[in-house]
């Protein structure tokens, strides 16, 4: 019986250990966040077609508070992203960066004693732009005053945390940001006006401390 017992007792501690994603801990995520816009605009300038905007690659965080065993608060955030914009018969004319930090409400699968938790969130973004500006082909063709307009929208998530132990986790996330903003711009002194959105897809690849 003795045996019986302890066998249960070490059997208990192999599957009832609490692993990660309990209620009240903090843990945050860092790694590589790749903004893959899927950018459409209104016609530049009458004859250029939509903007263009390249992919970017930065190092993004997250820092999620667990208020129950399931229920997650997250916050994004990351180094400035760096996009070149451009359109088809013009190539690249300009280079902007943008922070898009994220709040979200997750849903955590599993409990407090996975290995394995996926996760769904749904919240709000805003995304900023700074230094925003023309490069010389840009210029050259008589562009100038160039500035993006902050954007509010929604965001969703999915996502899969793995817990290698009581500390870290490795972690695999893709969002998907509405982001909408106008582009000002002077073309021979004009003002120009164009919408744009950039509706990006996010991925993000990480570890995990929790504290
Ligand atoms: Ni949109």
């Amino acid at each position: 019986m003795k045996k019986i017992a302890l066998a249960a007792v070490i059997l208990s501690s192999l599957s009832g250990g609490a692993w990660a994603h309990e209620a009240g801990e903090f843990f945050i995520r860092a790694g590589s966040a790749t903004v893959r816009p899927t950018e459409g605009s209104d016609n530049v300038l009458g004859s250029l077609g939509g903007f263009n905007v390249d992919n970017n690659t930065q190092m993004g965080l997250t820092l999620t508070y667990m208020a129950t065993d399931n229920v997650g608060v997250e916050l994004l955030a990351a180094t400035p992203f760096r996009h070149k914009v451009g359109t088809g018969p013009t190539g690249d004319i300009a280079t902007v960066h943008q922070l898009p930090p994220s709040l979200m409400a997750q849903w955590y699968f599993g409990d407090s004693s996975s290995k394995v938790r996926p996760y769904i969130g749904a919240g709000v973004n805003y995304t900023t732009f700074f230094d925003e500006s023309f490069n010389d082909t840009g210029k050259d063709a008589g562009l100038s005053d160039l500035s993006l307009k902050d954007s509010w929208g929604a965001a969703g998530q999915v996502g899969l945390d793995y817990l290698i132990n009581r500390d870290w986790l490795i972690n695999m996330s893709v969002w998907y940001m509405d982001i909408d903003t106008e582009v000002k711009f002077k073309a021979g002194g004009v003002q120009q006006n164009v919408n744009t959105r950039l509706d990006p897809w996010v991925f993000m690849f990480s570890a995990g401390y929790r504290f």
